[in-house]
């Protein structure tokens, strides 16, 4: 089991890409701290605790910096450690520069990257602490190629490489690593929000010629998080079928 008695805190872990990470994690013997804001976390824990996993579901809102600093104090002192954080929660409000509303903007930002700052921030001094530690967060291959309608979330995913690259220096010294993925075109709820002609016109910019599933981006978060990924830091992995530019 590549993640034996790891303790990873996987935010948004009740759907989609973060829902594929948290079975993964739990299967390769982690023990997981599922975040989401959604009540279906609770099922999720309840079905991965009957297969005999250990895990803590906190209902939380990576937006809400008491509420995270309140759930890491009690997740710290729950399982007296946090190795690995993944910060997966996101979310799109997807209109074109000359229509999107401020709030728009602000919701994306809110989650995708103070959401991020929050969750990194309350965690990093315990992995400091323990002189062990692995961040990895979502960007997306849109901060490399750009995306029509998404100047809130492309802001946000090219935000997350340059904040992974600042943490790799600024953590190294404590054994801590950070990385990102930038995953292309995956099957989720996210993606469903796409009408099916726009979702076909994304085929022809796969060289793999198909969209990828959750479990592509569990693949490369388990390599991250693992000690296999001891000696990399710094860098965001694209897994998108060969599409970024
Ligand atoms: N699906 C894709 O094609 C794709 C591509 C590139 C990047 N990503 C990124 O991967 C991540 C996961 O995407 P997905 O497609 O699985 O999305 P999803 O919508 O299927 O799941 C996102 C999860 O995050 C949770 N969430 C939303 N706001 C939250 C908050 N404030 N606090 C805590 N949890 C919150 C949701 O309840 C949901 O369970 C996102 O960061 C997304 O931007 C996805």
């Amino acid at each position: 089991m590549r993640l034996k008695d790891k303790v990873a805190l996987i935010t948004g872990g009740a759907n989609g890409i973060g829902l594929a990470t948290t079975e993964r994690f739990a299967k390769e013997g982690a023990k997981i701290i599922l975040w989401d804001v959604s009540s279906k976390g609770s099922e999720v824990a309840g079905r991965l605790k009957a297969d005999g996993h250990e895990v803590l579901f906190q209902k939380v809102s990576v937006t809400d910096e008491e509420q995270v600093k309140k759930a890491v104090a009690e997740a710290h002192a729950h399982f007296g450690r946090i190795d690995i954080l993944i910060n997966n929660a996101g979310i799109t409000k997807d209109r074109t520069l000359l229509k999107m509303s401020k709030q728009e903007w602000d919701d994306v930002i809110g989650v995708n990257l103070t959401g991020v700052f929050n969750c990194t921030q309350a965690v990093a001094p315990i992995m400091k602490e323990q002189n062990y530690g692995r961040i990895v967060s979502a960007s997306s291959n849109v901060a490399i190629r750009g995306n029509y309608g998404q100047t809130n979330y492309v802001a946000t995913k090219s935000a997350i490489i340059g904040m992974t690259k600042v943490w790799a220096m600024e953590l190294g010294r404590y054994g801590i690593t950070a990385n990102c993925i930038a995953p292309g075109f995956i099957t989720t709820a996210m993606t469903d929000l796409m009408p099916e002609e726009v979702r076909n016109q994304t085929l022809p910019m796969i060289p793999l010629g198909k969209w990828g599933v959750p479990e592509d981006i569990a693949n490369g978060y388990l390599y991250l998080a693992s000690d296999e990924a001891s000696f990399v830091s710094g860098i965001c992995l694209t897994i998108d079928g060969g599409a970024a530019r």
